[in-house]
């Protein structure tokens, strides 16, 4: 069966198409994403302008995704589109999409969650069965679920303040890095000194898994003034975001017996992350190229497993969360 997924739920257009077999694996068809450039200008993403571009080019990223994945509209078998959370007017533009769609193909349409979008963008490369802990961190998230069964999520930690992606696009602009700030820091990092700035982990010998990245911020803002050098700054403060993620991470790991860690999310594709975590002796399964950050496939995977676990389909008739959990 061929599952169209589409997320507009910020300021990328995604739609992705996934195959699940007869057997329950699952392949990545296609996945297109289309950026939007016009929030650069601002330094963060402008609600309005974000529904008015996904309007624009969601008919034009949906003719691509079914282009590369070498099909026709009329082969797809169901449709999966991200309902919450989100920015309200960018989810229902893809949210109405997948719906129109879905109702006029006369097949099933799943209402997806974009953190099991994001934590099923895993899927891409292992087969992803409970029990295991999953780390979503992104622009807007830092959440750590614990997952007992396929489909419940027990959230056991989550960021008490900035998303650990905030983080670093704002420590990117202070330091002049450019936007979006993630892969800026990540650049910028590799020709400086993680020891340069003397960060402290945040909420470090708490006895729970939250996180806290507010701060660092303001630290980083006050090493910026003291005269630390860009490149350093990004070094230290990447160095030490890390640390707090893999550490917190791993004791929770630990503490709930469980041995498989999803790592997903924007900040997911950071390098020094990736290694952090290679480092840990768990088993830590990373979403592959191009579904970390937000994207159309991850939530045609989290409709394959819907589907495989024999979940009824949404009705067309329920809007989108802004603020769902
Ligand atoms: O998942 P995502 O595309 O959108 C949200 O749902 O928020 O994540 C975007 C976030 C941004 O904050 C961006 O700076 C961060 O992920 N990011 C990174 C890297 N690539 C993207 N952060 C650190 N290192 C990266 N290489
Ligand atoms: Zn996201």
């Amino acid at each position: 069966m061929l599952i169209l997924g589409v997320d507009t739920s910020c300021d990328d257009t995604g739609v992705g198409v996934v195959e699940l077999r007869p057997d329950g694996s699952v392949a990545v068809r296609a996945n297109r994403v289309w950026s939007q450039a016009v929030h650069a200008a601002y330094g963060g993403v402008m609600p309005e302008l974000a529904s008015r571009e996904h309007v624009e080019r969601i008919d034009r990223v949906m003719q691509d995704a079914l282009q590369e994945a070498g099909i026709t509209v009329s082969e797809l078998g169901a449709v999966a589109a991200t309902s919450g959370p989100g920015l309200v007017g960018a989810l229902l533009v893809g949210l109405m999409y997948g719906k129109g769609l879905a109702q006029a193909l006369d097949i099933p349409f799943y209402a997806t969650h974009h953190l099991e979008g994001h934590i099923y963008a895993a899927a891409s490369e292992e087969a992803l069965s409970a029990p295991y802990l999953a780390l979503v961190v992104s622009g807007g998230h830092t959440h750590l679920f614990d997952v007992p069964q396929d489909g419940q999520y027990v959230l056991v930690g989550a960021t008490r303040d900035d998303a650990a992606g905030e983080a670093f696009d704002k420590v990117a602009r202070l330091a002049g890095l450019g936007y979006p700030g993630g892969p800026a820091v990540s650049e910028a990092a590799k020709r400086g000194d993680p020891k340069a700035v003397a960060f402290r982990v945040p909420l470090a010998g708490q006895s729970g898994y939250d996180f806290s990245f507010s701060g660092l911020k303001t630290a980083a803002l006050l090493a910026h003034r003291a005269g630390a050098k860009p490149e350093d700054l990004a070094a230290s403060f990447q160095a030490v975001a890390v640390k707090s993620l893999v550490q917190t991470s791993v004791r929770a790991a630990h503490d709930l017996g469980r041995q498989t860690l999803v790592v997903s999310g924007g900040v997911a594709a950071n390098a020094a992350l990736r290694e952090a975590f290679g480092r840990t002796g768990l088993r830590v399964v990373f979403p592959g190229r191009g579904l970390n950050t937000d994207n159309g496939a991850m939530i045609a995977l989290a409709g394959a497993a819907a589907i495989r676990a024999g979940r009824a389909p949404h009705g067309l008739s329920d809007g989108a969360e802004a603020y769902a959990p």
